[in-house]
């Protein structure tokens, strides 16, 4: 595993003692990563796991809670994400990642918090209104789905997460998440951390089509793609729909193509708006000098990625690591929380 564990103790307080603020983050294994979660998270992590204590995991739980029927490719696509984030250059060393269903104690502090929990408190959670509607023609709502932010709030305390990495969609969970804490320590004393939202502000990464880029809108151009599936997906890029012809003037501003050139072509960035609105530069060759710095950009993780896939065992390893770390925390805060509910 050459490589993937010897990021530099770089930052100020290594090695001084001092406590770096603890940080937590969870991912839903649906799938390989796309630009948007790299530009949106992974580059966020990466850089949060250099200055603070970091938490990593992967929420298969709460992958169940809307795709609990077929579950065939769950395990695949846990393995996928490990994977995914070593070869992005998440370090097992310096972060903690690991398997939320590889603690058991993450579910019963689940439970004991639902007890606690109103049930209208999670019923006006938006993102699970939204869920219902987009459920509502082919299946029920299930108590997994209304739990999800009592899971996600296990998820967070059990590990005294201080700061979450959110985008504005994630919000409401947290709001949520510190009140749940605010009632439960009410009643049992102050057992649970109440953790605080890190807002991250990362740009919207448009996809193929336009909206922000998603595994489930088939839109994505995902971080293993290879470098013809690359130049071909962005080749099918809508743009301006008002430049129609050679020689229309476009609107950066609101081309999916130039939201990309932002992330990925420093170097033509001036020009290439400046021929974008001129109407000088076609949008043909603008896409293919999207897709040549997009397949250089990502040349060196689709290599380390293909390094990594060659040990069968590595991602266990990996994950392993992490559950034997965070351990040692799970056990303290279950201590605390049956101790303070009186179980104990
Ligand atoms: N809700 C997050 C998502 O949609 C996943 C998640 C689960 C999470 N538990 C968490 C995020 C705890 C932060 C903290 O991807």
């Amino acid at each position: 595993m050459a490589g993937i564990g010897s990021r530099q103790m770089d930052d100020a307080t290594a090695g001084t003692g001092a406590r770096r603020a603890r940080v937590l983050t969870g991912y839903r294994p649906t799938g390989p990563l796309h630009l948007g979660h790299w530009f949106g998270n992974v580059l966020n992590m990466l850089s949060l796991q250099q200055d603070h204590d970091a938490y990593f995991f992967i929420a298969d739980w709460h992958a169940l809670t809307t795709d609990y029927e077929d579950t065939s490719g769950l395990l695949g696509n846990v393995e996928g994400l490990v994977l995914d984030w070593l070869a992005a250059g998440l370090d097992p060393e310096r972060s903690t990642i690991y398997l939320q269903s590889a603690l058991p104690e993450v579910a019963e502090l689940a439970l004991l918090l639902g007890m606690v929990t109103p049930l209208s408190w999670l019923e006006r959670v938006p993102t699970f209104k939204e869920r219902l509607r987009d459920l509502a023609e082919r299946e029920i709502a299930n108590f997994g789905l209304l739990g999800y932010p009592v899971l996600q709030t296990a998820d967070i305390t059990i590990v005294r997460g201080e700061l979450v990495p959110v985008g504005e969609d994630q919000l409401p969970h947290l709001e949520l998440s510190r009140e749940i804490v605010r009632r439960f320590n009410r009643f049992y004393g102050e057992v649970l951390v109440e953790p605080k939202a890190l807002l991250s502000e990362t740009p919207m990464i448009p996809g193929l089509d336009g909206r922000k880029m998603s595994k489930s809108l088939r839109n994505d151009i995902g971080l293993r793609d290879d470098p013809d599936t690359m130049r071909s997906k962005v080749r099918r890029m809508v743009t301006d729909p008002e430049k129609v012809r050679l020689g229309d003037p476009g609107r950066p501003e609101i081309c999916p193509v130039f939201a990309l050139h932002r992330e990925l072509s420093p170097d033509i960035l001036g020009q290439t708006e400046a021929g974008c609105r001129a109407g000088t530069l076609p949008c043909v060759q603008c896409k293919s000098n999207l897709a040549d710095r997009m397949i250089v950009h990502f040349g060196p993780f689709r290599e380390r990625r293909a390094v990594l896939e060659d040990d069968p065992k590595l991602a266990a390893q990996a994950l392993a690591q992490g559950e034997e770390k965070v351990r040692p925390l799970v056990e303290q805060t279950m201590g605390a929380v049956r101790r303070g509910m009186r179980l104990a």
